[in-house]
């Protein structure tokens, strides 16, 4: 199995990797959630190789070995005849004693250490294992406990603990070889890890200093420091990208009175039919606006049913458009507005167009306009056209 250039290691790792991650919900197996551009597998591993030479066993997801091999044969490298990866079980338990099947006859002593303690330094490694050639059949690294601790009872104290004599168990565990095999082989209980297993078949357990960066990763608190100690930032502090918007409106020519379009009053042109004052350009400049922002249409909140905005211009319309994306929690890029219309020529006011609109929207506006050549409604002038696409940005 192992190289011809290597020596046959005496010491095996462990590295279970086959839970679900039901806490974190990441939506999939833990080992394998992005901390940078690597996994939580990754990282462990890469702690694991750069401790003492060892065999190591990857257990994974039953449909997750093949990635799992791929990821430790990466990290290897030249090392990657020490590396195989075995399918898990339903418990921590059932995968550590699926991996210790896969440990070689010449190995004395094996470490169990959990993927999820993916930032574990080397150094932790070569300490667990000083101390098992020191002679110790069993070694759990561990860290005071900081905070105060209390027994309770449902939500009611029943006791203060006394912290002194207590520690926090980390991993790798590391055990003689026989020492584990036999307390695996008598297991009648399903314990949190192994230093308790081996504890309960009758062996000491002896503790060497933890770390601080050998926290496991739990919960989406851990992982965001996890990701800080990275020197990733955290998912929150990425600005969310601009999201662009479209609009569109068509307003048939033969409503009461003059015609506003643009939100310009146009004397002596025929007015468009609408419920509001028809400004075909402003509606098209909301549903854009409301789009990009993802609060639905026109309609959803300027409805027929509401008469302050019968006969309302576009002055109303974009103020309050600015104030539903404003609440919303957007800030308004700009709108790029086009207008297909026969009439009424747009050339001599654009600019003044684009002030009022720009003004009442409290975002830069930019008007176009075009005719279509004599061909379509917007052609013979039996209505005007107008299409918007608006930008807005996430705060
Ligand atoms: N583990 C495992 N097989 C299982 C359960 C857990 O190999 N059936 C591993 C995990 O992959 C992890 C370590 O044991 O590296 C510690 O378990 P834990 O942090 O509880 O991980 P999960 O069980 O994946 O998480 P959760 O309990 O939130 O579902
Ligand atoms: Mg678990």
């Amino acid at each position: 199995m192992t190289s011809d250039l290597l020596p046959v290691p005496r010491v095996a790792v462990i590295v279970v990797a086959a839970g679900s991650g039901q806490r974190l919900g990441a939506g999939r197996p833990k080992a394998f959630v992005g901390l940078d551009a690597h996994t939580v597998l990754r990282h462990a591993l890469l702690g694991v190789f750069a401790a003492p030479p060892a065999q190591v066993v990857v257990v994974a997801p039953a449909d997750r070995v093949g990635d799992a091999l791929t990821e430790a044969r990466t990290v290897a490298g030249d090392r990657r005849d020490l590396v195989s990866v075995v399918a898990g079980g339903a418990t921590r338990q059932e995968s550590v004693a699926a991996g210790l099947e896969a440990v070689w006859p010449d190995v004395d002593w094996v470490l169990v250490h959990d993927a999820a303690r993916a930032l574990t330094p080397p150094a932790v490694f070569a300490r667990v294992i000083a101390a098992l050639e020191s002679g110790k059949d069993a070694v759990l690294p561990v860290l005071p406990v900081v905070d105060t601790v209390k027994r309770v009872a449902g939500d009611v104290v029943s006791e203060a603990v006394d912290r002194s004599d207590l520690a926090a168990a980390q991993t790798p565990q590391g055990f003689r070889r026989a020492v584990l095999d036999a307390a695996y082989a008598a297991a009648a209980a399903d314990h949190t890890d192994d230093a308790a297993l081996v504890q309960s078949a009758g062996t000491a357990v002896w503790t060497v200093p933890g770390d601080e960066r050998g926290f496991k990763i739990t919960t989406p608190a851990d992982l965001d420091r996890a990701r800080a100690l990275l020197g990733v930032a955290p998912v929150s502090a990425v600005p969310a990208p601009p999201r662009v918007g479209i609009g569109t409106d068509v307003h048939a020519v033969g409503g009461e009175g003059e015609l506003w379009l643009a939100g310009l009053q146009w004397p002596g042109e025929p007015a468009l039919h609408g419920h509001s004052d028809g400004d075909a350009v402003a509606h098209a400049i909301v549903d854009a606006v409301l789009a990009a922002a993802g609060l639905g249409d026109i309609g959803t909140h300027f409805g027929t049913d509401q008469p302050e905005y019968a006969g309302a211009h576009a002055e109303a319309f974009l103020a309050r458009t600015r104030a539903l994306v404003t609440e919303a929690g957007f800030a308004i890029g700009n709108v790029s507005v086009q207008v297909q219309a026969r009439n009424p020529r747009f050339a001599p006011r654009r600019t003044e167009a684009e002030r009022v609109l720009s003004a009442a929207l409290g975002a830069p506006v930019s008007v176009s306009a075009t005719t279509t050549d004599g061909l379509g409604f917007t052609g013979t002038g039996e209505g005007v056209a107008a299409f918007a696409v608006a930008v807005v940005i996430p705060r």
